[in-house]
């Protein structure tokens, strides 16, 4: 299908406003990528890849949050002081870079694919170079269901990266994590699909449409 006929289609599927925004926004990725010369873009099937651990069917394919919407929902969002926030299914680590780079104090992502986990690192470093400063970003290969949140991890961050059962599971792990270490945490969730799951465990604080996107808020207290 060529450029034309994708973007007509788009149209009658979204209406003319929404299909312009993105249209626009994937502009502002290419740019963020050309900038730096880092690798953010396209989507990949989880098909594509190699996975580290037992959840790949609970799993989306990869696919970045688009700069512009994560950029203007970060002046938007109230984020709990000294905020460290936690990408799960971080990808190539874009939100990782654009949280760092908007004042964030650290950021750490967690991804089963060894082969975004590379490009992650490889962008993070790249950024670095470019920058001229040390970006407090880690990036942990493994699947989120055993990884163990951190006292001072504050903000977390879900594009739509698994189902339902894989959500539960680390919802379960912050509210073990909050028990143990209590604290105002903030919980954003891009495109909610399985927003019940938050429903039911956070304070649910504001909804944001932002370029056409969707993002739910969330908060302990
Ligand atoms: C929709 S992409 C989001 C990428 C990134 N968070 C962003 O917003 O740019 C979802 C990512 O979650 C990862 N993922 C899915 N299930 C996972 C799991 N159980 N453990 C770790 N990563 C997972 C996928 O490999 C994919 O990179």
């Amino acid at each position: 299908m060529d450029l034309l006929t994708n973007i007509w289609l788009h149209i009658q599927e979204k209406g003319l406003v929404r299909t312009l925004s993105i249209i626009f926004n994937r502009m502002v990725d290419f740019h963020f990528d050309f900038k730096y010369k880092t690798d953010t873009r396209n989507k990949i099937s989880l098909h594509d890849l190699t996975v580290t651990g037992e959840n790949k069917e609970h799993g989306s394919f990869y696919q970045p949050t688009m700069a512009l919407s994560f950029n203007r929902l970060l002046e938007r969002v109230p984020l709990p002081p000294e905020s460290v926030l936690v990408d799960f299914g971080c990808g190539k680590g874009r939100v990782l870079l654009l949280a760092v780079l908007r004042g964030i104090k650290k950021a750490v992502g967690i991804e089963f694919s060894p082969e975004l986990c590379a490009i992650a690192h490889n962008n993070i470093k790249i950024v670095e170079q470019a920058t001229g400063s040390r970006l407090d970003i880690s990036v942990i290969e493994g699947d989120v269901t055993h990884y163990e949140i951190k006292d001072d991890q504050n903000v977390f961050f879900f594009f739509n990266p698994f189902d339902d059962v894989v959500l539960e599971a680390v919802v379960k792990n912050i509210k073990k994590s909050l028990q143990r270490k209590p604290r105002e945490i903030a919980v954003i969730y891009y495109n909610p699909v399985h927003s019940h799951i938050l429903d039911n465990a956070f304070l649910p604080k504001n909804g944001y449409i932002i370029g056409g996107e969707e993002y739910m808020l969330y908060a302990n207290c």
